[in-house]
């Protein structure tokens, strides 16, 4: 079966980033920013960004784009007969798993949009409390968030069922830019509102006593997510990557846009937070609870509610296409299967998960998996163990498994690349050292 690749640079670039952009950013980041600290939090989790996250990043692609084949058998490829292969099945089942329950959280945001277009919340009627009271009876029904979140899916397969060209990067040429715009219109708004100075203050001006190992875990946790690495995404996306990109680059751009993304997210909220006197330790309830509170409340946020959840159905969908992906692959290359089969049978098992996940807040939310409802035990196991454990296995494989010449080869393009032979080194010194010692003690640090 001939493989395809991504059409350009513009298109590797806009799906990958499309992959990292994406509730990790809008949803994730601003409650954890506002959990762990305000700029504390930021500073630790810029220095993990660039030192761990984005060399692990650039290990991903370059499994993927060294063995050409999904995330499965990419270990099988450059390993063969060993026991890395069970590397590739944590890497196809972790995405599966995240995917489920991220399409219920997607199809909240289609809710919460069609909400805002019928004027919901710019009436101004309603206290904070009341738009609290209104989230968790929406999503501990039954019907509406099972409706959307089928929707939600139903998008993702048919994008996804359309190809690696002409579904995911034709769907992120689109869609990333147009991200990009309303954020931007979004933030400007935020910060221009008056008394928005203590809510900046908060988000840039960083308390070193608040940095502890909780922070570090956190920060790092954020940053797989938000990268989308340690999940074999990257790992399938590389593999479409055609030989004479630059994978560096590629990944730097990746990481710089997702960072950057991050931050005007925050500028987007957390300044209005502060505006409207309310508390940004809201947590995951942030996004649905507390920013339909100020939309209903500030001048424009009719408009500024509409365009926001409009920024998270698409940001959510660009990264729940890469997650949709991982799977596809691997169901078309190992077991023979046309794309659209593939697509139409990733829908059907995570579908049933998500159901069961979002029916965890309402009639199943006496189930419960080592204390926690399903949606939660989810979360919890895929960005605190799984997440860390494969960007672990990647960095382990790519540093001490994999041939330092195939690396290198990767790295520069087959020495054509003089900027990446230079860099190599440090690189390969992360990639060994830094990056799984970091893992591990940050991940045993936050288990005592
Ligand atoms: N990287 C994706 C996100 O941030 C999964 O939502």
């Amino acid at each position: 079966m001939q493989r395809e690749n991504f059409g350009s640079r513009f298109g590797v670039l806009v799906a990958m980033a499309g992959s990292a952009i994406g509730l990790g950013n809008l949803w994730r980041f601003p409650y954890m920013v506002g959990e762990y600290g305000g700029a504390a939090f930021i500073f630790v989790y810029i220095i993990c960004f660039f030192l761990l996250c984005l060399p692990i990043l650039i290990a991903e692609v370059t499994v993927g784009r060294r063995s050409r084949t999904n995330a499965f058998r990419a270990f099988e490829v450059l390993a063969p007969g060993s026991r890395w292969k069970w590397a590739g099945v944590l890497m196809v089942a972790t995405p599966v798993i995240v995917v489920s329950y991220y399409s219920v959280i997607g199809g909240w945001s289609i809710e919460y949009f069609i909400k805002s277009c019928s004027l919901d919340f710019s009436s101004g009627a309603g206290a904070g409390q009341d738009i609290g009271t209104v989230f968790s009876s929406f999503i501990s029904s039954t019907w509406l968030p099972l409706a959307y979140h089928t929707v939600f899916l139903l998008v993702t397969a048919a994008v996804v069922a359309a190809g690696v060209k002409s579904g995911i990067e034709r769907f992120g040429k689109v869609m990333m830019p147009l991200l990009f715009v309303i954020m931007i219109v979004i933030a400007v708004r935020s910060v221009t509102l008056p008394g928005a100075g203590e809510g900046l203050e908060w988000l840039f001006r960083p308390d070193f006593s608040k940095i502890d190992a909780s922070v570090c875990a956190a920060a790092l946790g954020q940053g797989f997510f938000s990268l989308s690495v340690g999940f074999g995404i990257m790992l399938t996306y590389g593999s479409y990557i055609s030989k004479d990109e630059n994978i560096a680059v590629s990944s730097a751009y990746t990481a710089v846009s997702d960072l950057i993304f991050a931050l005007i997210a925050s500028c987007a909220i957390m300044p209005a937070v502060f505006v409207f006197g309310l508390d940004p330790r809201e947590g995951p309830g942030l996004v649905f609870e507390t920013l339909p509170f100020i939309f209903s409340n500030m001048p424009l946020g009719g408009l500024i509610s509409i365009l926001f959840f409009l920024a998270l159905i698409v940001a959510a969908l660009t990264s729940s296409i890469s997650l949709f992906e991982v799977g596809v692959a691997y169901l078309m290359e190992e077991k023979g299967m046309s794309r659209r089969t593939a697509s139409a049978s990733i829908f059907a098992v995570t579908w049933v998960l998500g159901v069961l996940c979002s029916l965890s807040f309402g009639p199943l939310s006496g189930f419960k998996v080592l204390g926690n409802i399903l949606f939660d035990f989810f979360d919890k196991l895929s960005a605190n163990y799984l997440m860390p454990f494969g960007a672990l296995l990647i960095v382990l494989f790519v540093g001490w498994r994999m041939k330092k010449s195939d690396i290198r080869s990767e790295f520069t393009n087959g020495g054509t690349l003089a900027g990446n032979s230079r860099i190599f080194p440090f690189v390969c010194f992360l990639i060994r050292f830094l990056a799984p010692a970091a893992i591990i003690v940050i991940f045993l640090s936050n288990l005592v």
